[in-house]
């Protein structure tokens, strides 16, 4: 195993922006983990790490019981940097002040460098920042120098290099600011002596040798869905252990044309995995028969598929490992740590209860974009590793009422459209999710002379960060056009599209 990374602690002050700085530190190729606030100063120390950054937060450090931290961090000699709410208490602990002086900034402001600095070397004299503040530092901590000011606060960063104490009020992670990187960059690499070696490269060394010390010589199990995050796993997980890996791919039947095919491509052909390919589709549409309550869908499709990767499971006799992609924002949420308590989807790839697996997560220190960017380094294709998000149910909760052969067929084909043109266009990654919905009505149509009465179409592209919250996509007319008639004229059953215009709230990115 190569030589551990160095080590950043972002440490949680309640900030909607705390992930958002651990993953810019990644981006400067140094690793970085979140803790809590309330993790014991001592247990922080012991990780060793070479840097440590106060996230912003919502309270004012101010008022009665303002989250805090031990100030034996002070003595540990470990360069700091605070942002926003973060550099305000430094300031507050290390002997500056902090004020409600009615002068908050919210949004872009202009900063302004009166002169040289650490964090700013070689940046312009004015620059746009992303502020949000109510509070404002009066007075910076004793001994420290002010680096930057705004036309409204006096002390907009600050720095005292001989103690490795570094404060911004403003949001470097944001892209919003617009040297934010290098701000980051400045404090990490030269005021703190990161090493910036948290490559892809190195992701994946850490990962092999994790997983090899993990398992030794015992046999893994990994279930397969198509999507980026079993397949990177997977792919991990055969680089370190070869022939020890079994993959199980479930075929429900209720997958995206021609994902099977590519998952039996990559993982058989490309990767010489062992697979095993269940082909399931006659079982979960017979179990499917006359479903059409989307809950009632949704459990169906979950047990028979723990059953079915189940009986797969034990004719391959005695793995005692199994897979899981659970990423690190998967981790932070769900309380951080080591032994937190993951949350496990339920229907596709989740842990049957009642079997006896040890759990290895090979993703489990990574972002998503982290992922993405190993699954290409692993040499997984591009479709791949770039789908977006789909539903562990699949279409079947894409096809509203009666599921048939015939309507999967129609949807299938649909959809594939969708993404064709949604990828021509050059749209595929910015937007969240693009697919087709096929309703449980029919229209009339007119085609050549005849009138048609068959089923509509719904187009439903969305933008997103994180599917908590959703807007319909501003598609080109032409694209729209284009998927219009492509499935008109291309999908027979079908006589008309419309595009779901709903945003989330008030409605769902899937229509079941
Ligand atoms: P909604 O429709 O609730 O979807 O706005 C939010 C995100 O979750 C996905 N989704 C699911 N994923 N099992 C899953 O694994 C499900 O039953 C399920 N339902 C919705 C949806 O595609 C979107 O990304």
């Amino acid at each position: 195993m190569s030589d551990a990374p160095d080590l950043v602690l972002v440490v949680d002050f309640g900030a909607q922006y705390a992930q958002l700085i651990a993953r810019r530190v990644r981006e400067a190729h140094v690793y970085s983990e979140i803790v809590p606030r309330s993790m014991p100063v001592a247990e922080m120390l012991a990780r060793k790490p070479r840097a440590i950054i106060f996230s912003g937060g919502p309270a004012s450090v101010n008022v009665e019981g303002a989250p805090g931290i031990d100030p034996a961090i002070y003595d540990a000699g470990v360069p700091l940097l605070g942002i926003c709410y973060g550099a305000q208490l430094l300031a507050r602990d290390l002997g500056g002040e902090v004020a409600r002086t009615g002068a908050g900034e919210y949004g872009r402001t202009t900063l302004r460098l009166p002169g040289a600095s650490r964090l700013f070397a070689g940046l312009p004299a004015e620059q746009p920042v992303w502020m949000s503040h109510g509070d404002s530092i009066t007075a910076a901590p004793t001994g420290a120098t002010v680096t930057a000011r705004t036309d409204v606060v006096p002390v907009a960063a600050f720095e005292d290099r001989e103690r490795g104490v570094y404060g911004v009020q403003f949001h470097p992670e944001v892209v919003h600011t617009a040297h934010g990187m290098e701000v980051l960059k400045a404090f990490l690499i030269d005021a703190a002596g990161c090493r910036p070696t948290w490559t892809n490269v190195s992701i994946i060394e850490h990962a092999v040798a994790e997983i090899r010390a993990q398992v030794g010589g015992e046999r893994v199990i990994c279930g397969l869905s198509g999507g980026v995050d079993s397949s990177v796993a997977a792919a991990l997980v055969h680089k370190a252990v070869g022939d020890q890996l079994t993959c199980v791919f479930v075929d429900t039947g209720l997958l995206r044309q021609g994902e099977a095919e590519q998952v039996e491509e990559t993982f058989r052909e490309q990767f010489a995995v062992d697979l095993v390919h269940v082909k399931a589709a006659d079982r979960f549409l017979d179990a499917l028969d006359d479903v059409i309550d989307p809950e009632r869908k949704r459990k169906t499709i979950g047990e028979l598929f723990i059953r079915v990767f189940e009986e797969a499971a034990s004719d391959l006799g005695d793995a005692r490992f199994l897979v899981q992609g659970t990423l690190y924002p998967d981790i932070v949420e769900s309380g951080g740590g080591d032994n937190a308590n993951i949350k496990s989807h339920h229907n596709v790839g989740g842990l049957p209860d009642d079997m006896q697996f040890e759990l290895v997560e090979p993703l489990r220190h990574l972002f998503k974009d982290e992922v993405r960017a190993i699954g290409e380094e692993l040499g997984l294709p591009e479709e791949m590793v770039w789908r977006q998000p789909f539903p562990g149910p699949g279409l079947a909760v894409r096809i509203i009422g009666t599921i048939t052969r015939e309507r999967v067929g129609i949807l299938q084909q649909a959809d594939a459209i969708v993404v064709e043109e949604i990828r021509r266009a050059g749209l595929y990654r910015e937007i969240w999710q693009s697919f087709a919905v096929l309703p449980a009505v029919k229209t009339v149509g007119v085609m050549g002379d005849d009138r048609t009465y068959a089923y509509p179409i719904v187009l439903r592209a969305v933008t997103s960060d994180d599917a908590m919250t959703a807007d319909w996509a501003r598609l080109p007319y032409d694209v729209l056009e284009r998927i219009s008639s492509r499935i008109i004229n291309e999908v027979p059953g079908v006589n008309r599209v419309a595009y779901d215009i709903t945003s989330k709230p008030p409605g769902t990115i899937e229509w079941e």
